[in-house]
């Protein structure tokens, strides 16, 4: 069934594991996460960008979301990735999200109180779950120098005050991960002290990280070999994921790990196969490569499986 993210996190915090937050984009990348969730039993949350509402068109990725409830017969959290405006998250709402990210984290700590406490009041009375941020995620960033840092990343008090004036149900924080594939130059870090305060004052509240992917050596060398050209990608490492899942952190989300799985069996084939042009013949393979890439997160990073 369709479902909140409300037990999924009460059952990964008490776990110390996480649950996966995939974002789809079209009908391969859906099934590939999903068969992948009903291998290994594990709760999933789908999510849904702005970008992705443009490419695909909103009420096809809703349809096909809910076809791979029906089909998997899994418990799936249909989620709005970095709601933009209140606007773009009560229309989630009232489309069916049963959950939603506001992200007003590039305003000032009133104006996001104010337009995050708008959209809760409006999902919480039809029974959605909000995620809100504080704090601003780095851009690629040569070493943070402390004042920075201080600047971007989550404050703990203010975290508290928050989540309490909110009344959110989930606070994605800021602690040195970013977007996209290219994370650190040099060795990768994240303020693991900033997360332990916040996860300590703020006890059995789930927090979310974003930026997460690990940006696989192995995917970014496929791409590569198959001539792509990404170079010097990095991302956050296995163990720090980890570590992050049992300090709080209930949802992990991924997006980067995909398109990469994707691209690099999709490069394959077409190399491999210069003759094919169904795209079925690409697409195929590269359906099964976010599986296993989804399958290997849930196995070895997240921890989730058999959580469902
Ligand atoms: O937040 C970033 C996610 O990876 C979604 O990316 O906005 O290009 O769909 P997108
Ligand atoms: P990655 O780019 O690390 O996969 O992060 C995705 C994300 O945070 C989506 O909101
Ligand atoms: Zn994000
Ligand atoms: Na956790």
């Amino acid at each position: 069934a369709l479902v909140t993210s409300t037990e999924m996190f009460k059952k990964a915090y008490a776990g110390q594991y996480a649950i996966g937050a995939f974002n789809v984009n079209n009908m391969e990348i859906i099934q590939g996460i999903v068969d992948a969730a009903k291998q290994e039993k594990s709760a999933i949350i789908l999510q849904v960008s702005a970008g992705a509402r443009k490419y695909a068109n909103p009420i096809y990725l809703r349809k096909l979301v809910e076809a791979a409830i029906e089909d998997s017969g899994l418990d799936i959290v249909l989620h709005l990735d970095h709601g933009d405006s209140a606007e773009m998250c009560k229309k989630c709402v009232d489309d069916g999200f049963t959950s939603v990210m506001i992200d007003a984290s590039h305003h000032s700590f009133e104006e996001n109180i104010r337009i995050t406490k708008e959209v809760v009041e409006y999902a919480h009375s039809k029974g959605v779950v909000v995620e809100a941020e504080l704090g601003r995620l780095a851009g690629v960033e040569d070493a943070v120098n402390v004042s920075k840092e201080d600047a971007s990343y989550t404050d703990p008090e203010q975290a508290v005050e928050f989540v309490k004036r909110t009344g959110i149900d989930s606070l994605a924080i800021a602690i040195g991960t970013s977007h996209g594939a290219y994370k650190f130059k040099g060795e990768p870090k994240l303020d693991f002290e900033r997360l332990e305060v916040i996860s300590n004052l703020l006890p059995n509240f789930p927090l979310v990280l974003h930026g997460a992917s690990t940006v696989l050596p192995e995917f970014v060398e496929l791409c590569n070999k198959y001539g792509g050209n990404i170079p010097g990608a990095q991302g956050v490492p296995e163990h720090m994921l980890r570590q992050a899942s049992k300090l709080g952190v209930c949802k992990i989300n991924i997006d980067t790990d995909l398109r990469l799985a994707m691209t690099a069996a999709i490069r394959r084939h077409l190399v491999e196969n210069p003759s094919d042009f169904d795209p079925r013949k690409y697409l195929g393979p590269a359906r099964d490569a976010i599986q296993g890439m989804v399958q290997h997160k849930i196995k070895n990073v997240l921890g989730s499986s058999n959580s469902m």
